[in-house]
């Protein structure tokens, strides 16, 4: 007797099950180690182009209040009149904050993965001749950024801590006066102190975010990483040297109103 072959047979054992659905490909890569350190290495770049383009923007406090003014609504007139004004800078604005919220949650996820993978705690210190001082405090200076930036809108942006001064001299924020509000609040000691405190601790980031985005996506042999070590020392000290010279260029009174 010819055997009849059933192709709609279901689960041949009650363990069986049927088969996952599966994520979209992108999804599918974010939920590895793997994916994560590609989206934290992209998303890093990007915020490393914005760190980068804002120093130099800001370094235009040093050709005085008009041309500061000047930058500071040439970028509200980005695309004028391609699109509506500030249209642009909010784009920018929204690319800037997905890409912080994905860098802080891929972050968050290779933490519990690597503590996943690792049940039992290191019963030794760890080898930290191996491990540098910024990799090891890699969420310390991300924390502390992360904290600043916010106080820094509020600052500069807001205009809400800038107006909590108790004379009209220290604070007074100004809509419009970008150059004013920013050497208003770097006339203030612990003001100016917090910022070279949050630059310092970006630097350190950027040193060992630098050196090991090339890691994540797979560029790293002997003969190269003279050359990561070279790129992740400039970066860092670019950005922190052009950043704290403002808050101690008005404390010294190179710049001012
Ligand atoms: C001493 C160094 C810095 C100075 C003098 C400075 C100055 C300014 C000023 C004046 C604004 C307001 C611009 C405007 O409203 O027209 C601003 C906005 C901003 N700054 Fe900074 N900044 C500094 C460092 C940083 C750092 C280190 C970061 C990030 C890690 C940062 C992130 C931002 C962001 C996200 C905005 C908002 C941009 C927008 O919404 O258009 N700044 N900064």
């Amino acid at each position: 007797m010819a055997q009849t072959t059933n192709t709609t047979r279901g689960p041949v054992t009650g363990t069986a099950h049927r088969a996952k659905k599966r994520k979209p490909f992108l999804l599918d890569l974010y939920s590895t180690a793997v994916g994560k350190k590609y989206v934290m290495a992209i998303t890093g770049v990007l915020l490393i182009g914005f760190v980068i383009t804002h120093m130099i923007g800001n370094l235009k406090m040093y050709l005085g209040k008009e041309d500061f003014n000047h930058y500071a609504e040439f970028l509200r007139e980005l695309l004028v009149p391609i699109l509506p004004r500030t249209v642009f800078l909010w784009i920018l604005r929204g690319g800037l904050l997905g890409a912080v919220v994905l860098h802080v949650h891929a972050a968050y996820g290779l933490t519990l993965l690597n503590r996943g993978a690792r049940s039992v705690k290191y019963q030794s210190p760890r080898d930290y001749q191996v491990a540098t001082f910024a990799s090891r405090t890699m969420r310390w200076t991300g924390i502390i950024v992360f904290l600043f930036v916010f106080w820094h809108l509020a600052d500069l942006t807001w205009g809400t801590v800038n107006a909590l001064g108790t004379t009209a001299a220290d604070g007074v924020f100004v809509r419009g006066d970008a150059y004013g509000n920013v050497v208003r609040s770097f006339e203030r000691p612990p003001v100016a102190l917090l910022y070279i405190v949050a630059n310092i601790a970006l630097g350190t980031h950027l040193f060992h975010g630098v050196w090991s985005l090339f890691q994540s996506i797979g560029w790293s042999s002997p003969r190269f990483n003279k050359w990561r070590r070279w790129l992740a020392t400039a970066i860092a000290t670019i950005v922190v040297v052009g950043n704290v010279s403002f808050p101690i260029a008005v404390l010294a009174g190179i710049v001012g109103q």
